[in-house]
């Protein structure tokens, strides 16, 4: 029984309507919201690619987390620029590093966030790769694992509630999951970034982390951004190995595999609204040519009916007032 009978108009009549019959719900409670925490650091230095991201002084980064939680985000992502860098990474797994004391702090004045640990060596290793360089050139899968998983316990014993390696290690999930096991930390979960992309979408947090690769690219570890049925491969290895949450990054290029890991694992699902897509959308705002809150509600909200469960998004601050 088709036109004139059936008219979907409608139930989209009124606003009240449209609300009884919407589909998707985006709320603060959805949120992560990422921060950039530098070592030394006393005041906020503004990412120039990202309007409204600072990288954070400790105290800064405690305020921030303090705000989140006050408008309803229950969890940060944290990434720590440390002092000094050098050809291991040393930086990530020194119990008084620049995420370990960022951790403390925040845990301290705002017990009830969830402190997210990015787990990586990039932003730590003067040649900006995530692991292990060779003589030859090749970034090292099984040496790199070792510092990983002595960095999780770092994190976690710091008091981290989740370890999220970014890595793109084969094995890292397995390796982390076992030396927090082996460390007496068997109940903090692993946020898997389990189908994250060599995408042209880091660059701004590649200048707000300091962690440009300083020769090649990481196509050798991140995923080509062709592969769909390879970015299921790669979740369901992360889920054997034991990660709690799996990840697709970025996110709004990669929906349809957002929707694919959700229906073929049903996992709990996290999505990496990225750098690059923050830095877009600012820019066209910056121009007048888009309106930034219908535009950023949006993405999160298309984010979110892809199927992810969390959305972790520089904008989360802005919407989550948005959304109150
Ligand atoms: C570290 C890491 C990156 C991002 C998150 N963790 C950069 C990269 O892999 O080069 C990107 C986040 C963003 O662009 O917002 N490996």
């Amino acid at each position: 029984m088709p036109f004139p009978q059936i008219r979907p108009r409608r139930l989209r009549a009124t606003h009240a309507l449209r609300g009884l019959v919407r589909e998707t719900s985006l709320t603060p409670a959805d949120l992560v919201y990422p921060m950039f925490v530098a070592h030394g650091l006393d005041r906020r230095e503004p990412v120039e690619a990202m309007p409204g991201v600072d990288r954070l002084s400790i105290a800064h980064a405690v305020d921030e987390a303090r705000e989140a939680a006050d408008l309803g985000i229950p969890a940060v992502l944290l990434f720590g620029i440390p002092a000094s860098k050098d050809d291991e990474g040393s930086g990530a797994w020194d119990d008084e590093g620049i995420v370990q004391l960022a951790t403390r702090a925040i845990k301290e004045a705002s017990p009830e966030t969830v402190v997210i640990t990015d787990l990586c060596l990039c932003e730590y290793t003067s040649h900006g790769h995530c692991g292990v360089v060779r003589p030859d050139g090749v970034v090292d899968n099984d040496a790199t694992l070792e510092l990983l998983a002595q960095t999780a316990v770092s994190q976690a014993r710091a008091g981290a509630d989740v370890i999220a390696p970014s890595d793109m290690m084969d094995g890292r999930v397995g390796a982390v999951r076992s030396a927090l096991d082996e460390e007496g930390l068997g109940e903090t979960p692993i946020l898997g970034y389990s189908a994250k992309f060599a995408s042209a979408f880091y660059g701004p947090f590649r200048e707000a982390a300091d962690s440009t690769p300083a020769f090649g690219d990481r196509r050798s570890y991140q995923m080509d951004p062709a592969n769909g049925a390879e970015a299921v491969r790669e979740a369901r290895l992360d889920i054997d190995e034991g990660a709690d949450i799996v990840m697709v990054k970025p996110a709004l290029p990669y929906l349809d595999l957002i929707r694919r890991i959700k229906d073929e694992t049903s996992m709990p699902l996290a999505a990496y609204n990225v750098s690059g897509e923050y830095a877009m959308l600012k820019a066209a705002v910056a121009n007048g040519w888009l309106d930034e809150r219908a535009a950023v509600l949006e993405a999160l909200t298309c984010i979110r009916r892809a199927g992810a469960d969390i959305v972790i998004s520089y904008h989360a601050k802005d919407a989550a007032r948005w959304l109150r």
